[in-house]
């Protein structure tokens, strides 16, 4: 029997990552003690300013009405603002287009730039959000394989291993999700120049881009690589800076030209995005970055316990992320081992034996593009995350 739902959807896979998050709050509301390590989303309230920002604008019914598809210009002002402030990104309201979260920017990039069969470069491991969205757009994603011995580093080597006369793209992020590093500078900046040399596109997915930790440093590509000329699109949001994940607020910014197509799709898709949340995110964008650094700093230490826990397990292996609010450990000394009475093979079915045994929610690298690795966010409070590592241990001691 063919199946009712379209080839297109129905060749589309599950968030990996929301998969796991509903799983573990489901078990949650059922009165299991899970701990989820799944879900990329701080656990910080939205800081007060905004949120007052926002209860404001529901008094005011000039929000109730649809306002301009690419976004109320005072959003579109404090975006172009930001981007001078924050990364040196010099733009104007007129090539900016409010979306519905980063993933929604990133979809949009996609539909926009690419063609039936254009090879988009995604350097693994990626965000799982990543291929899927260029396979909606009906392009062909590469993955580029970084090596974890050089600290999951994305190169020109790389890159230039995974390159084809077809590739027509590269999505770029740093800090990486779901690794956690952080490109030097002067990396960012060769790829830039190597893609401008082989007319490469980049969007730049720049939504981590205050959770830096040390002496690590983001930087924008389009800025560090002038040599793009106007062949990139910058991806951002609210979402991770300022606890603002429920929100859903994002933008893309880039070439007019590019711009004008990406707001014509959005007019046909979404039309505005709901102008609570814009308001909300005009008052994120133009206060100051305090509560940010407030929350940098508890993830900075949560960073340090996590990796030093996940050490302190036989068989775990993890370096130390610089950057966004995950640890990546290889786990695969844990695989051929009975544990609880089961023997994994692959990190998927050592995730699920952790759910199902110990209550603890993980994403296994099946969903970013490798096998040996399970992605744990530590965007979790102090108490639950120190929890589920003691469970992890024990679990992984007794055998
Ligand atoms: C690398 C990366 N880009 C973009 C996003 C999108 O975030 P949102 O759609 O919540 O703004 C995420 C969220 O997990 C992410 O990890």
């Amino acid at each position: 029997m063919s199946s009712r739902v379209s080839h297109l959807l129905g060749g589309l896979a599950p968030s990996a990552t929301l998969a796991v998050d509903a799983k573990a709050k489901a078990m949650k509301a059922a009165g299991e003690p899970v701990i989820g390590y799944g879900a990329g989303e701080p656990d910080f309230a939205t800081p007060v300013h905004i949120v007052e920002a926002a209860a404001k604008a529901c008094y005011d019914p000039v929000n109730y009405k649809y306002t301009p598809t690419a976004g109320l210009a005072e959003l579109r002002e404090a975006i172009v603002a930001k981007s001078m402030r924050d990364s040196g990104l010099s733009t104007t309201a007129g090539q900016v287009l409010v979306t519905n979260g980063g993933k929604h920017a990133v979809i949009t990039a996609c539909m926009t730039l690419l063609n039936p069969g254009d090879e988009v470069l995604i350097p693994a491991p990626y965000w799982t959000t990543y291929p899927e969205a260029v396979y909606l757009a009906s392009g062909k994603s590469v993955a580029a394989m970084t090596e974890e011995a050089n600290g999951f580093r994305v190169t020109v080597d790389v890159l230039e291993r995974a390159r084809t006369p077809k590739t027509k793209m590269l999505i770029f992020t740093s800090p990486s999700n779901p690794t956690g590093a952080v490109s030097r500078p002067d990396d960012v900046a060769a790829i830039g120049r190597w893609a401008a040399e082989h007319d490469i596109w980049v969007v730049s997915d720049e939504i981590y881009e205050h959770l830096t930790y040390g002496d690590a440093k983001s930087v924008s590509m389009p800025v560090v690589a002038p040599e793009l000329g106007d062949r990139w699109v910058v991806v951002n949001g609210v979402a991770k800076t300022y606890a603002m994940t429920g929100w859903r607020i994002g933008w893309m910014i880039g070439a007019p030209d590019i711009m004008a197509a990406a707001v014509n799709y959005q007019s046909q898709t979404t039309s505005n995005i709901a102008n609570i949340s814009q308001r909300a995110a005009v008052a994120a964008l133009n206060g100051d970055l305090s509560c940010v650094y407030e929350m940098r700093e508890a993830f900075d230490r949560r960073r340090k316990i996590m990796t030093s826990m996940l050490n302190a397990i036989d068989g775990v292996s993890c370096a130390e992320p610089d950057g966004a609010f995950y640890c990546y450990p290889n786990v695969s000394g844990l695989f051929g081992r009975s544990l609880g009475g089961r023997v994994a093979t692959n990190s998927a079915e050592l995730a699920e034996t952790l759910l199902e045994q110990i209550k603890v929610a993980v994403v296994p690298g099946e969903a970013f593009g490798t096998t040996e690795h399970f992605r744990l966010s530590y965007a979790l409070g102090d108490d639950d995350l120190v929890e589920g590592l003691s469970r992890l241990a024990a679990f992984v001691a007794a055998g």
